[in-house]
């Protein structure tokens, strides 16, 4: 029986909480747009949001949040511990800087505290980047942040930061994993450590939704392209940040729970692996 994947479904995460399976990402939006999306979001079912300090939408995101809980649209009586918020460090330089952005995340957008924190990339050098932790660390124990993790972590990032034996160890990874570029080296290292995978670009940016695997596999199993690729990630075990601020490709992108990839499809995806980047690729970062 197919896994009943749902935008209520959540995933179990290394320090005993638990976070929604699919969130929607707001990279690249701004004002207005933000809080549409956002809010069509919610009332599609989504649960959780994928900000960072460098989207500049912090504060769209937290108010259109807040106005919904608020609002007449709210009718399942959601209340803020069932919105998961993330927000991103843009970048990593000293402890205090850390501390101090952190705190300024949580102030713009408004929600109390943010559900999870990462290091947006492993980019400032080691020093920096075991600074910052600490940072996110102490926010952990402040009560400004529930969980802590990591974003375009490579493996020796990873290694560097679980030998440093954190307070809090890292308990998400979010990087760029698609059928083009299935990174396994870094999720097989995550999944060995109990860290979650984020897969951003999940969509692969909308460049491959006409390649002929897709279409032909997106046509066996009744779904468009986009949901096939939200699948993948999800029969993975990964929990995908799909972005849209269109209403019908929000509403559409988050209903994957009629089907199931079979195992050799899942391995005909993962066959299309091309090193695909959509975006930036800090993961070798020094
Ligand atoms: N940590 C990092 O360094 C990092 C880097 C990149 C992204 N991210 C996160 O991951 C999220 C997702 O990544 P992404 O935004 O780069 O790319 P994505 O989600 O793979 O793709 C978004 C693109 O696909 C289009 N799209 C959405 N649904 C569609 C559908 N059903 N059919 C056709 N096109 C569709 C969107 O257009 P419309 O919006 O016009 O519908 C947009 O152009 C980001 O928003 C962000 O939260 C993190």
């Amino acid at each position: 029986m197919a896994q009943q994947f749902t935008l209520t479904s959540r995933i179990k995460l290394a320090n005993g909480l638990s976070m929604p399976r699919i969130h929607l990402g707001v990279y690249m939006t701004s004002g207005q747009e933000t809080n549409n999306a956002v809010h069509c979001a919610l009332a599609a079912g989504y649960r959780a949001f994928d900000s960072a300090q460098m989207y500049r939408n912090e504060r769209e995101v937290g108010s259109t949040i807040l106005q919904y809980l608020s609002g007449n649209s709210n009718t399942s009586q959601l209340q803020r511990e069932d919105i998961h918020f993330t927000s991103k460090l843009a970048s990593n330089s000293s402890y205090d800087a850390a501390r101090k952005s952190i705190k300024q995340s949580v102030q713009e957008c408004g929600l109390g505290y943010i559900d999870l924190f990462l290091l947006h990339s492993p980019y400032g050098g080691k020093t920096a980047r075991l600074a910052s932790w600490k940072a996110i660390e102490d926010a952990i124990a402040d009560g400004e942040v529930k969980t802590g993790g990591v974003s375009n972590f490579g493996v020796k990032h990873l290694q560097e930061l679980l030998a440093s034996k954190p307070r809090f160890p890292p308990a998400v990874n979010q990087i760029e994993v698609h059928p083009f570029n299935t990174r396994t080296e870094i999720t097989s290292f995550c999944q060995q450590h109990d860290i979650v995978v984020e897969a951003y670009a999940p969509l692969v940016r909308a460049l491959r939704m006409k390649h002929p695997v897709i279409s032909l596999l997106s046509e066996r199993y009744s779904c468009t392209p986009a949901q096939l690729l939200v699948r993948w990630s999800l029969q993975h075990g990964y929990v995908p940040l799909p972005k849209s601020v269109t209403k019908d490709r929000i509403i559409k992108n988050g209903e994957v729970a009629g089907f199931e990839i079979d195992a050799k499809d899942m391995e005909k995806l993962d066959g299309l692996d091309e090193y695909l980047v959509t975006d930036w690729d800090p993961v070798d970062a020094d």
